[in-house]
């Protein structure tokens, strides 16, 4: 497919986690860059990599956006398999696949990957140290992705906030 405004083909974005904070806007934003094919965990259940895998060789996509995580960072402390296979087992999966196709992935982590005592602002090389099950599994799916030699960003982002979805600031203030 081509974009008549441009001589380059148009990009395929595969976008996971279409539903959550994050996806939810990437669909609007990335919608005006290449046709975006958004997928929910109906389409795809991201804790079977091998469903993962039959997906981006079905959509051989270019780009590959992955904001979808288990995020209940308390949650993730019963729930070690499976914030294990969303958080490092997924991710290891996309960037396998990325690099076979040539594909870059854009991949969501998050501050949890540090240990909150720096005092001042976190750099990308500084040493990481998580203190919780999300944020070990978080680094450990970085760590899958960087291994990989796929072309890669990670975005380790924090405090996101937005109208669609559950966030810190939707929730009922302590007294
Ligand atoms: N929220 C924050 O403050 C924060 C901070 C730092 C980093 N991050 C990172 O930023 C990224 C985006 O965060 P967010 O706030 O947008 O997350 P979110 O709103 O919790 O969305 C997570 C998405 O993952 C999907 N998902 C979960 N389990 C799945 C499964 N088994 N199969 C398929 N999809 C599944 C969810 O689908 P359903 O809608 O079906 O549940 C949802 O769409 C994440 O990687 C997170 O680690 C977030």
């Amino acid at each position: 497919m081509t974009n008549p405004q441009s001589p380059l083909p148009t990009p395929r974005i595969l976008l996971t986690g279409k539903n959550g904070q994050v996806g939810f806007e990437l669909q609007r934003s990335l919608a005006v860059l290449g046709e975006v094919v958004a997928v929910d965990r109906d389409d795809c259940d991201l804790s079977n990599p091998d469903a993962i895998r039959d997906l981006v060789q079905r959509i051989r996509p270019d780009i590959i956006v992955n904001p979808a995580a288990h995020t209940a960072v308390d949650k993730a402390e019963s729930e070690v398999e499976l914030a294990t296979l969303l958080n490092t087992t997924a991710p290891q999966v996309f960037a396998d696949e990325a690099a076979k196709l040539g594909a870059l992935l854009v991949h969501y982590s998050t501050d949890y990957v540090f240990d909150g005592r720096k005092d001042g602002a976190y750099l990308e090389d500084d040493v990481t140290n998580p203190q919780s099950v999300y944020g070990k599994t978080k680094l450990a799916g970085e760590d899958a992705i960087r291994a990989s030699g796929c072309q890669h960003l990670i975005f380790r982002t924090s405090w996101v906030f937005g109208a669609h979805g559950a966030n810190f600031l939707k929730k009922p203030c302590c007294a």
